[in-house]
């Protein structure tokens, strides 16, 4: 096992191995030891292979509580979706010391986060992240969410998790689509932070030795967010390929998943950013390479003119400006704020 220690106003662990969902109630009742009750978020394709194990290791340490299972996918994370779970746990009569658990990728981490933040002004919650995608991202920092039409994570609160368990057993059992969708978050870490990764999955591929790779994006992260918690600075780097990613992903109907949508986001500004000399030819070529490699996409026939209406009701627009984050080589990016009038012709460059 590895664990992480993420040094923030609400400090925590990320605990990374094989076997450790059997731990989770003694975990739990160590670290809430006044909750009574827990209530258990999921979705219907994680919950049937490892609520069960959760929910028996959780009793077994005394608490008593309830699953609520939604419909796997980011349709799910709504604000329709958000109130039917704030109501089910004031049915379920949690108090303020009992405790909220996330079983699953994004979507039930960042709605459970969110969940946990409002509900009594604020439980506690663990997160039990299913994919590779919120292991090494989404399940660390404190960022909750749920999406609003007019755009992905609108309404939101920052609320520390009091723990993340991040089984590796459960990776095991993820369709190969959504793991290759995660490998686009640890690929951006690679290219954000870390040359050597970049190198480690360009050698090992998809064989990567899940416990390290984990573990050392997950390090990266921490690093980021015990600097700038609340996302007034240097977090926004966690930000690499998104902002088009996130354009990619609501203009597909979410029929490209997040992964996916990062994958192209991350091509389109590296390929761009060579254009303009920010840098070498060699960035993209070998981000293509290595998106190519794990199966990811590269480019989108999505017009452009449709991207950038996502783009700008995007929140990470300040006013008139957007900040791109920038390759300057692998392992070292930075951000660029530009215009939202430039950022047209500065895309179409990467397209
Ligand atoms: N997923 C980006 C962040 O946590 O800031």
């Amino acid at each position: 096992m590895t664990t992480v220690h993420v040094p923030v106003s609400a400090p925590y662990d990320v605990e990374i191995g094989p076997g450790l969902l059997a731990g989770l109630g003694a975990k739990a009742r160590a670290l809430c030891p006044r909750a009574v009750r827990y209530l258990l978020v999921t979705d219907d394709a994680v919950g049937p292979l490892w609520a069960q194990k959760a929910a028996d290791s959780l009793n077994a340490a005394g608490l008593t509580g309830a699953v609520y299972t939604l419909p796997h996918g980011e349709a799910s994370k709504t604000a329709d979706s958000l109130l039917k779970l704030l109501n089910f746990a004031a049915d379920q009569h949690l108090t303020r010391t009992d405790l909220f658990l996330a079983l699953g990728g994004g979507m039930a981490g960042d709605l459970t986060g969110l969940a946990a933040a409002v509900f009594l002004r604020g439980v506690a919650y663990i997160q039990i992240p299913t994919t590779l995608l919120a292991a090494v991202d989404s399940s660390v920092g404190g960022k909750t969410a749920v999406d609003l039409p007019a755009g992905k994570n609108l309404m939101g609160a920052f609320w520390q998790p009091k723990y993340v368990l991040c089984d590796t057993d459960a990776l095991a059992t993820l369709p190969e689509d959504i793991f290759t969708a995660g490998c686009a978050e640890v690929i951006k870490t690679a290219v954000l932070f870390d040359e050597e990764l970049f190198e480690l999955l360009s050698a090992d591929g998809k064989g990567f030795d899940r416990e390290s790779v984990i573990a050392r994006c997950v390090a990266w992260k921490r690093d980021v967010v015990a600097e700038d918690e609340r996302d007034t600075g240097r977090r926004a780097l966690l930000n690499l390929g998104h902002t088009l990613g996130h354009a990619v992903e609501a203009c597909s109907n979410f029929t490209l998943s997040h992964g996916e949508s990062v994958a192209v986001g991350l091509a389109v500004i590296c390929r761009a950013c060579a254009e303009r000399g920010i840098c070498g030819p060699d960035v993209p070529y070998r981000v293509d390479a290595l998106l190519e490699k794990f199966g990811l996409p590269t480019r989108t026939d999505i017009p452009l003119d449709a991207l950038m209406e996502k783009m700008l009701s995007d929140k990470k627009r300040t006013g008139g400006t957007i900040n791109l984050i920038v390759p300057e080589w692998i392992g070292s990016c930075r951000v660029l704020p530009m215009d939202t009038g430039e950022v047209y012709d500065f895309m179409r460059e990467g397209l």
